[in-house]
């Protein structure tokens, strides 16, 4: 028998969508770049011929200034090397040994920085530790090899912030383990230091196949007046559950309702095999930079609205990027599109919109000719609980029928380990 939801309770639009200020319209969660204590204060302009980068025993704050002649000769290298030599060419030997001495500490490193993740969520305490126990520095290579000189960072970089902080982290855990500064981290540091701050950067989500989806984001969790320029945690949580369930996506034509910036699609895509994948969204700003992720990761759409354009190789799914906005479609444009799959992710967070959002979910059930009617998949963060059971509600009262799906375990991306998240499976 299927779960019945109590009354569902209404409350008055809150203007911006996903910002906390009432129980009721409850936003996401905060997202990067944000670190426990404020940045370190860095000054920009490289240091002219015979200045020199001071050694920071305490980097909380790397300066540059004139060398004191007093001092005699510097214990520390001069200025950086040239970027070319900023990534140090090590013996493949030393590298490989560093890679397993650390490959769990590294990957996860890896996997937190690439996505962009809060740094208080690194596993700082258990680096510290490990710095403590060693005496050579190959753990810290690593990591930063698998983090500011990843060949993701290099290609498509993160926020300048981001790194700029996450290395002054680095250095500051590493020389309270160590008094000896290492020249690798302060070299990563100049080299971002010079880097221009941008209200976009670049995250990285690595797949088991070993491939990636790599997109422009915003920096800031709500911009442009959507909240669509950013990855959500429940984006995430249902690519998982994809990575799982390929065979619901295989050779099927999928439709994303309010897809924002692509993750959920993009891993579709790439590792799930659909014929058709169709990604939407309302907001203009939000289709624009849709389209260039989708480009970014090899999936070149046409025009917001054209027919799918194929994808890379032969079999490679054709995909679209179209606008549709739930409370604006027409049963034209939704027969038009005739999934067989529609998937959504974290589109619950406002009580306003569901009643359009179930609205677009019983037009795309009647509009169907077929007798196999599609199937849905929303994933949600559960922000209010009320929202959630408003929506079942809605979907009651449509006469759609939903399950929860049994949670997974997180394994592959970095969402908030706190977050609690969710997918319901509709019959439409
Ligand atoms: C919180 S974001 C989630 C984006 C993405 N699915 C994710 O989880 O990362 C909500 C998305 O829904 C879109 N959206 C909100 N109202 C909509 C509407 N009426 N029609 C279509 N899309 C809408 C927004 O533009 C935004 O991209």
């Amino acid at each position: 028998m299927r779960p019945h939801s109590g009354h569902a309770h209404r409350r008055p639009r809150d203007p911006t969508p996903a910002t906390p200020t009432d129980g009721h319209v409850t936003p996401p969660p905060p997202r990067p770049p944000r670190v426990t204590r404020s940045c370190p204060r860095l000054v920009r302009p490289r240091p002219p011929p015979g200045h020199a980068i001071l050694p920071a025993t305490r980097l909380a704050t790397p300066t540059f200034g004139p060398r004191d002649p007093a001092a005699g000769p510097p214990a520390r290298p001069l200025w950086a090397p040239p970027p070319s030599v900023l990534v140090p060419a090590r013996e493949p030997a030393r590298m490989a040994a560093a890679s397993r001495e650390s490959a769990p500490l590294g990957l996860v490193f890896e996997r937190l920085f690439l996505a962009g993740r809060r740094l208080p969520t690194f596993p700082w305490t258990r680096l510290e530790e490990k710095l403590k126990n060693s005496s050579n520095s190959t753990l810290l290579l690593d990591i930063l090899q698998k983090t500011v000189l990843h060949p993701l960072s290099v290609r498509h970089p993160p926020s300048a912030k981001y790194a700029r902080c996450f290395l002054a982290e680095l250095i500051r855990r590493h020389e309270s383990a160590h008094a000896e500064p290492l020249d690798e981290l302060y070299e990563a540091l100049a080299r971002v230091l010079t880097a221009e701050d941008s209200p976009q950067c670049h995250r990285s989500y690595l797949l088991p196949s070993g491939d990636s989806v790599t997109l422009c984001e915003s920096t800031a969790i709500v911009s442009q007046g959507t909240t669509g320029l950013v990855t959500w945690d429940a984006a995430l949580y249902l690519a998982e559950w994809a990575l799982g369930n390929p065979a619901v996506f295989r050779d099927r034509t999928i439709l994303e309702l309010g897809s924002g910036a692509g993750l959920t699609g993009l891993v579709v895509c790439k590792a799930c095999g659909p014929d058709v994948y169709v990604f939407s969204d309302c907001h203009g700003r939000v289709l624009q930079q849709l389209r260039r992720n989708l480009g970014l990761n090899g999936f070149p759409a046409g025009p917001v609205g054209s027919a799918p354009s194929p994808g890379p190789g032969p079999r490679g799914p054709r995909v679209a990027a179209v606008e549709l906005d739930w409370a604006r479609t027409t049963p034209g444009q939704l027969t038009a599109l005739r999934p067989d799959v529609i998937l959504a992710a974290d589109v619950l967070y406002d009580p306003e919109v569901i009643p359009c959002l179930v609205g677009v979910l019983r037009k795309l059930s009647a509009c169907r000719a077929d007798p196999s009617p599609p199937e849905g998949y929303v994933a949600y963060t559960v922000r209010d609980p009320r929202t959630c059971r408003l929506f079942q509600a809605e979907l009651d009262k449509a006469g759609i029928g939903w399950e929860t799906i049994p949670s997974h375990r997180q394994t592959l991306f970095p969402y908030e380990p706190h977050s609690r998240m969710g997918i319901l499976k509709l019959s439409l």
